[in-house]
């Protein structure tokens, strides 16, 4: 029987509503395990794919990975049969909505590299079939739904003779998950959509609706990718200016820029708080504002001020260093000998999360500037075996303790995780270098501290 116009709409919207749509998720990580965790909660079968072995083997084995997911979610939904992972796509055929939920990085020349969405969309090209719904999540420069999925998906669709927005659909759909948000949940987080046609919005935003609950459509998938570098950018610019009026105080003295932030915050519309901090983290902020750039280059337009924000946000980790070794200089101890205590290697509080960390930077940097002993504590980041530049860091987390703080010379906060006893650190360090404001309102030593934008940094 030939299927008239609307049927495969009509399918796809009757399979959601009556819950017989099979999700398929490819990319089991921050963004795309949450999001099997919500379908397959909420009734649908979930297949879970990803290249990482380790991965499917964790979640086969009832394990999670992901700080903000109990490992008893994944053995519910596995138990109730509404979840597995795997590593082979062929399994995902079977799906009739996929998510693409991929890595974005950037080259080593800071450029876009959509080399994961554009394999991952090669892959759904090869088993595309009629009524299947394609939602891209990954964070990338707007025209990437069109311009890089849409082509590959449709060299497939054509030889099927199947057409976008009629036979199968197309949609991007930003993600806006908070690892280590507790109060904003997928659930209570609204979301943007935009399909490559309106019947693509209408469909992507119905499947997006059971598990969301405010779903916001918009005219274009590049509407809605162009929103979310807004959203990150919006953090950047705002964090350069925090740093750069950060080191404003310290340069003038007597300033401490907290201060001035708390003050206005008190004002109740106009202005949002951003705070200083040693450098920028985890895999969007430091990212996104080179999607932007780089997509504004081919337009012939110079992102001046997003590209500074970039620029002054990278330069934190040398501004703490250079504040290190000024503070190192006052002591009685040569470089070499020095023994610096870093405190957190996760880039923000309360998550396990180390990519682009600024301590990994600073690491790298000290190891440059010749100094050697450097210890690091974080509850959340029990090792590290990372390459930062040239520099390989291998190191276990040392236990936090009176014993651990009198024999370093210097201890430097960079993540202000709530689980850490911070007046044991202010009663036995004999110098702390606070980056991140966590030793105030308690009883430390003014002496022995020095804090970044304080206006004695
Ligand atoms: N982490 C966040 O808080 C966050 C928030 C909003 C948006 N994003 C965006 O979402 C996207 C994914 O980010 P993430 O943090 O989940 O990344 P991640 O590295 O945690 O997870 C991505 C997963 O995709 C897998 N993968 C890569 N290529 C694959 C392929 N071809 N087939 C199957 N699996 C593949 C990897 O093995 C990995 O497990 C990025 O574009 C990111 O910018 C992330």
């Amino acid at each position: 029987m030939s299927l008239t116009i609307a049927e495969p709409e009509k399918n796809i919207a009757n399979k959601i509503a009556d819950k017989e749509a099979v999700i398929g998720i490819i990319g089991l990580g921050y963004v795309g395990l949450p999001l099997a965790v919500e379908y397959a909660g909420k009734g649908f079968k979930t297949i879970g794919y990803d290249l990482d072995t380790r991965k499917v083997s964790a979640l086969s084995d009832g394990i999670s990975y992901i700080e903000d997911i109990d490992s008893s979610a994944i053995q519910n939904i596995r138990s109730s049969d509404m979840f597995r992972a795997t590593s082979e796509f062929d399994s995902l055929t079977e799906a009739d909505i996929i998510f693409i939920c991929v890595p974005t990085p950037v080259t080593a020349h800071k450029d876009p590299d959509v080399s994961y969405i554009r394999s991952a969309s090669q892959a759904i090209a090869r088993t595309l079939r009629r009524g299947q719904l394609i939602i891209l999540k990954s964070t990338t420069y707007p025209d990437t739904t069109e311009g890089v999925v849409l082509p590959i998906l449709e060299e497939e669709a054509e030889i099927k003779e199947l057409s976008v927005g009629k036979d199968y659909f197309l949609a991007f759909s930003p993600e806006r998950v908070d690892p280590g948000n507790k109060t904003f949940t997928t659930a209570t987080t609204p979301i943007v959509v935009g399909g490559v046609t309106a019947e693509c919005t209408k469909v992507a935003k119905k499947a997006l609706e059971q598990i969301i609950e405010q779903v916001h459509p918009v005219s274009s998938p590049r509407v809605a990718e162009m929103e979310k570098l807004l959203e990150n950018i919006f953090r950047s610019v705002n964090i350069a200016l925090a740093n750069e009026m950060a080191q404003l105080c310290d340069r003038m003295g007597g300033i401490s820029f907290w201060e001035v932030v708390e003050a206005a915050a008190t004002k109740p519309f106009g202005f949002m708080p951003f705070t200083p901090g040693p450098g920028l983290g985890g895999h969007c902020i430091p990212i996104d504002p080179y999607y932007l750039s780089w997509l504004a280059r081919r337009y012939d337009f110079e992102t001046s001020f997003i590209t500074l924000s970039a620029h002054t946000n990278e330069s934190m980790p040398f501004y703490v260093v250079e504040g290190i070794l000024r503070a190192i200089a006052d002591q009685p101890v040569r470089l070499s000998e020095a023994r610096i205590l870093l405190l957190g290697a996760a880039f923000k509080k309360n998550v396990s999360d180390i990519r682009h960390s600024p301590t990994l930077k600073i690491i790298e940097l000290l190891k440059n500037r010749g100094v050697s002993n450097i210890s690091y504590t974080d509850p959340w980041v029990p090792s590290l075996s990372e390459r930062q530049g040239t520099t390989l860091i291998e190191m276990e987390s040392v236990d936090l303790t009176r014993e651990v703080l009198e024999l370093s010379d210097i201890v430097v906060i960079l993540t202000d995780h709530d689980d850490v006893d911070y007046q044991l650190v202010a009663d036995h360090a004999r110098l702390i270098v606070d980056t991140r404001n966590a030793m105030a309102n308690l009883n430390t030593d003014p002496e022995k501290l020095m804090l970044l934008g304080g206006g004695d940094f």
